[in-house]
Formats: C-alpha cells, sequence, structure tokens
C-alpha cells in the first residue's frame, strides 16, 4: 500500500491493501485500545510532541476503521445524525480512508477535555493546519474543495502521506485526488553508476507516490549523469525530451572487444595496437551523420523480440542500422592504450557503438570503460540532484515550460476555452515548430504543434492545479 493510496467514492478500498501494512496499537482520548498504521502514528507523535511546545494539546478519536467499524459507525450516525450530515461526513463503508490506518481523526485538549465539534476546537485545530505538511500529513477534506473530495470541510480529518507528497499538496492548497490527477514535475536526476534507469524511476514513484513517472533516455548502469525524470502530467513530454541532443564524456580502452561493447561484459576479441596512432585526427574525423549499427546487448526489438534476448539465447541476427549525427567531438585525454573524449550527439546514437566504430577506423579494437551524459538538452550535470537530495525534499522540481525550449503564449479565457476543447488553432504568432500555451493565471494549457498553416493540439494538459 503507497502512503497516497486514494480511497474515495470512486476508488473502494481493496484487500490488497493490507498486504505490506503494519498496525499497531494505541490510545485514543479516552484511553480504549485502537489501530493505526505505524509510520502515520510515528509521524502523529512528532507532530503532538511539536505541537504541545505550542500549547496545543492534541489526541485521536480515530485513526483505522475496518470496513465493518465503518459500516457500523455510518448506521450510528444515521440514527444520531440523521441522513444530511452523514452525507456531507460519513463515508460508505468501502469508501472511507480510515480503512487504511493512514487517517487520523483529531481532537483538542479545551477545559479539561477532548473537543473536536466546538467553535474553538475548529479554531484550535485550524492552528495546525500549517504544520501538517512538515510531519507528512495532509487536510484530507479542506475547505471549498468539496466538489473534489465528495465530503464537506473536516478540520479534524488528517491524512499521512509522506513528507513530499504532503508539502507539494500543502504549499499549492490541493487535495489528494488534484495531485494524484494532475501534479506535473520534472526532476533533473544525477544518476549514479550501477544503477538502471528503471531502478531510478522506482524510487521516484515511491518518493512521490504517484505512478506516473517516466525517464527520458536510458542510461546504463555503467553510466552516471544527467537523467531527465518526468512525474504525473509531465510524462506526456517524455518523447520530447528523449529526442533531445546529449553530451557525454566517455572513457575508452583500446586493444580489446567485448561483447557488449562496454567493460562490463565478456571479452571476445584482442588486438595489438598499431604503432602509430593518429588519435586526435580520427576522433575528429567521426564528426559526422553516418549509419551506426546498434549493439547487441540494448533494447531495441527485432521481430517483436528484444536485441539482448537474441544475445542471451545465442542466436544470429543481422543488427539494424541507425542514422546519428555526431555533432561535435574532442579529445581530452590520451593515454597508452586509453583515451577520455567529449561528444555531442543526436537521439538514438549509442556511445559504445561510435567508440566501437572509432576502434576499427584505428585498425584494432575499442571498449568503452566510463560514461557521463554532462548534458540533456539544455540540462547540464551541474543542474542535477542526487536522489538522496530528492528524497529529503531538498531538490528542484521543474516545470514542463522550464525543461523545453518552445515559444511560451498567454492566452484569453476565449482561447483558452478552445485550447482545452482541443480545437484547430489559426497560427498568428509564426510558430515554426511546437508552442506551449498558458492561460492568465500562468498554467500551462498545452502543447500544439504548426501543421501546414494551423496550429494543432499535441497534447493537452490537465490544470487544476
Ligand atoms: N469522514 C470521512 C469522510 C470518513 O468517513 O471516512
Ligand atoms: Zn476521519
Amino acid at each position: 500500500m503507497r502512503n497516497t493510496v486514494l480511497i474515495n467514492k470512486e476508488n473502494k478500498w481493496q484487500e490488497k491493501f493490507a498486504s505490506n501494512r503494519k498496525l499497531i496499537i494505541v490510545e485514543d482520548i479516552n484511553k480504549n485500545n485502537i489501530l493505526i498504521e505505524e509510520n502515520t502514528y510515528q509521524a502523529y507523535f512528532q507532530f503532538k510532541e511539536f505541537l504541545k511546545e505550542k500549547g496545543i494539546i492534541i489526541g485521536i478519536t480515530s485513526a483505522f476503521r475496518s470496513v465493518e467499524d465503518q459500516e457500523k459507525l455510518r448506521n450510528e450516525l444515521l440514527e444520531e445524525r440523521g441522513e444530511e450530515y452523514v452525507k456531507h461526513y460519513v463515508a460508505n463503508k468501502e469508501e472511507s480512508e480510515h480503512t487504511t490506518g493512514l487517517a487520523i481523526d483529531l481532537a483538542v485538549f479545551i477545559n479539561e477535555k477532548y473537543e473536536d465539534e466546538t467553535e474553538e476546537a475548529y479554531t484550535l485545530l485550524e492552528q495546525t493546519h500549517e504544520y501538517l505538511k512538515d510531519f507528512g500529513f495532509i487536510l484530507r477534506y479542506p475547505k471549498e474543495k468539496e466538489k473534489i473530495t465528495g465530503y464537506s470541510y473536516e478540520p479534524w480529518h488528517i491524512r499521512y502521506v509522506g513528507k513530499i507528497p504532503a508539502k507539494i499538496i500543502g504549499d499549492n492548497h490541493l487535495t489528494l485526488e488534484e495531485y494524484l490527477k494532475s501534479y506535473s514535475g520534472v526532476l533533473y536526476i544525477h544518476k549514479e553508476k550501477d544503477m538502471t534507469s528503471y531502478d531510478v524511476v522506482e524510487r521516484i514513484k515511491k518518493i512521490y507516490g504517484i505512478k506516473r513517472v517516466g525517464h527520458t533516455g536510458t542510461l546504463d548502469p555503467i553510466a552516471e549523469g544527467v537523467l531527465i525524470v518526468c512525474i504525473g502530467e509531465a510524462t506526456k513530454i517524455v518523447e520530447l525530451l528523449t529526442a533531445e541532443d546529449k553530451e557525454y564524456v566517455a572513457g575508452v580502452k583500446l586493444g580489446i572487444l567485448t561483447d557488449t561493447l562496454d567493460s562490463t561484459g565478456k571479452v571476445i576479441g584482442e588486438k595489438e595496437l598499431p604503432n602509430y596512432l593518429e588519435l586526435e585526427k580520427m576522433i575528429s574525423s567521426f564528426q559526422k551523420t553516418y549509419l551506426q549499427e546498434v549493439p547487441i546487448y540494448s533494447a531495441i526489438k527485432v521481430n517483436g523480440k528484444k536485441l539482448y534476448e537474441y544475445a542471451r539465447e545465442n542466436k544470429s541476427i543481422e543488427l539494424p542500422k541507425k542514422e546519428v549525427t555526431i555533432k561535435e567531438i574532442e579529445l581530452l585525454e590520451e593515454n597508452k592504450n586509453t583515451f577520455l573524449f567529449k561528444t555531442l550527439v543526436t537521439k538514438g546514437c549509442y556511445i559504445r557503438s561510435l567508440i566501437r566504430d572509432i576502434g576499427e577506423e584505428l585498425n584494432t579494437y575499442a571498449t568503452m570503460t566510463s560514461l557521463i551524459r554532462t548534458k540533456q538538452g539544455k540540462v547540464s550535470l551541474e543542474e542535477t540532484n542526487t536522489l538522496e537530495e530528492i528524497e529529503k525534499g531538498e531538490a528542484i522540481i521543474h516545470t514542463i515550460e522550464e525543461v523545453l525550449d518552445y515559444p511560451i503564449i498567454t492566452v484569453d479565457e476565449e482561447e483558452e476555452e478552445k485550447i482545452k476543447n482541443g480545437l484547430v488553432l489559426v497560427n498568428e504568432w509564426n510558430i515554426s515548430n511546437k508552442v506551449l500555451f498558458k492561460n492568465k493565471k500562468n498554467r500551462l494549457l498545452g502543447i500544439y504543434q504548426k501543421e501546414e498553416n494551423l496550429l494543432k493540439t499535441w497534447k493537452n494538459f490537465r490544470n487544476d492545479l
């Protein structure tokens, strides 16, 4: 179960949510034993201690409720308070997020007793709301969001989601529904060696509690450097970022060839180095567009099967060739049988293959020993954050507008409606490729693309944030 698991009128409780969740026993305000999710209680305890310093004493009236508990409570409240109250404040049995153990109903200690529904209690509870995010909580049913959450304002009901989602939700005055559906963010990550790009994506999914996460341009475990990762709505631009030029610094060893074309592979050939190597000149000659054979150890599919699967099964297959452009290439360092070079290449270029091709031209073998992606599009290594920084909430979250280099146009309400409805627009701005449209509230509406003399929707964004 994710901390951000969504339970509401549309998304019901599912048994599977209980699988990796630990409930612990704690005391409610009446000193009765109740259950609560373990991390939620730890966060609550810190929140409570913090508020105590401020002179506010909080207690729990309710936390975990099983589907049966919820049904019982609902029936009791139907009797006691009637249908109208229940409609606005009490969920159906499988539609309450109390079933997760991540929700807490609070009360505050006033005049020797705990209260939650008096005016004084509301005032005190509201004084605690600004601190919720610092402890990983959100106010789950805020004012003026009834249409989205399905319930009236509940100043007492808080929900644990984890610190990073709580900060985003709190800072942007969102509901959990809006966060999960409409959030958009781009992270410039410094991927470390020995991690796959997939590993990075999985970590980001966990940290942000969002399932829609995608990386742009794979970096193999041997490689480190710039990996741009898109979250939520920003996954709609993955293909644009993947298509961008990339800059690398690569290390090479001459005289050996491996099956993977890099030093993680098995040595499959050795060759003497020629007496005279015109390395600098040879490298410069690679500044060109050419047909590059893709490596067998790659995820490229031929006849529906990934190339590395053919390699593993020892099956021979003709390797496809792709046109790539080496825009810039420069020798940085040279030793006896190793060298380091820097290059700027177009989409789809494999540096391992480029190195193999350089080796061939030098009449020897060449294998990649290290790889750093120093740039992707306009994002350079200096602007990246490590996963540790991201985990601590210290990372910069970029917007789609920041990472893309297309013109940005702010439109009026009339045009906003047209864009939201995906209508074709006249290219009155002389756009040559793509354009980003924003509304007057500075929200990104969509990306349009020039087609003949018109502008057509390329992607529209949910923008209730
Ligand atoms: N009061 C909230 C909506 C619940 O019953 O879960
Ligand atoms: Zn509640």
